[in-house]
């Protein structure tokens, strides 16, 4: 059966904040794909989150990248990055929780795998990133504990090879105590090479493959761990 896929842009107009991008795959030649899909194979929903303050920030853009490539791969998605983060502080004492907090561990509950893009900080994760990791202690109770049975793919985008390699190491020590699977692939982009381009040059193809193939893995995963539940 063969479908041709448009991928629709419904964030804004389906009541999300700024930050949150939701975008999914729709079939043209065939309305009622989306039932024959979630009856036969459903379609798997990866959730990314990361970036910083700063609008098409380089992790943010590599996220972007990375779940591009996991729509091409016939997912759906859904993005998390700056306002669209969780700007208080996760409080464990506190049950209150704002719409940008609830909406991401709602995302994360429903997830079939996730991709996380950080900047390096003082060589670990931005408090930004960490922060809203830290609202998956939500999901502590869950049937599906924390991050169980989700392949998370790792971006790290920093200045220097020092900071790349310590920060992958620590957000995949963070990855393993959720009970998330990292991926084996993860994305280290240097941010002084500008890698998806500036003033009219072209983005690195490297940069955008090491974004896909981390992309590629969290996808193959999600369908790998959907077959061994049956
Ligand atoms: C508070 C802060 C700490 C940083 N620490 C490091 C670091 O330890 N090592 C490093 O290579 N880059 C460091 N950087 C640079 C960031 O990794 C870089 O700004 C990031 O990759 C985002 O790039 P962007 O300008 O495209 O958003 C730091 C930046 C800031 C703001």
């Amino acid at each position: 059966m063969v479908h041709k896929l448009y991928v629709a842009q419904v964030a804004l107009s389906s009541g999300h904040r700024p930050g949150v991008v939701v975008i999914g795959a729709q079939a043209l030649d065939c309305p009622d794909l989306c039932l024959h899909r979630s009856a036969m194979t459903p379609v798997p929903l990866i959730v990314g989150l990361g970036g910083t303050t700063r609008p098409g920030s380089t992790s943010e853009q590599a996220l972007q990248a990375a779940l591009a490539h996991a729509r091409a791969l016939g997912c759906e998605t859904l993005c998390f990055v700056g306002a669209g983060l969780p700007a208080e502080i996760y409080d464990p004492a506190r049950p209150e929780r704002s719409d940008a907090a609830r909406e991401l561990v709602d995302a994360l509950r429903r997830a079939d795998g996730v991709l996380v893009s950080t900047p390096a900080y003082h060589g670990g994760l931005s408090g930004l990133v960490k922060n809203a990791l830290d609202f998956v202690e939500d999901l502590r109770s869950d049937e599906r504990v924390y991050l169980e049975g989700r392949a998370v793919g790792s971006i790290v985008c920093a200045e220097g090879p020092q900071a790349m390699g310590s920060t992958l190491a620590s957000l995949r020590a963070i990855v393993h105590t959720l009970r998330g699977w990292p991926t084996p692939f993860g994305a280290a982009l240097n941010s002084t090479a500008v890698p998806f381009g500036a003033e009219g040059r072209a983005a690195d193809p490297a940069a955008i493959n090491a974004c896909e193939m981390v992309a590629a893995e969290v996808v193959a995963f999600a369908r790998m761990w959907r077959l061994a539940q049956v």
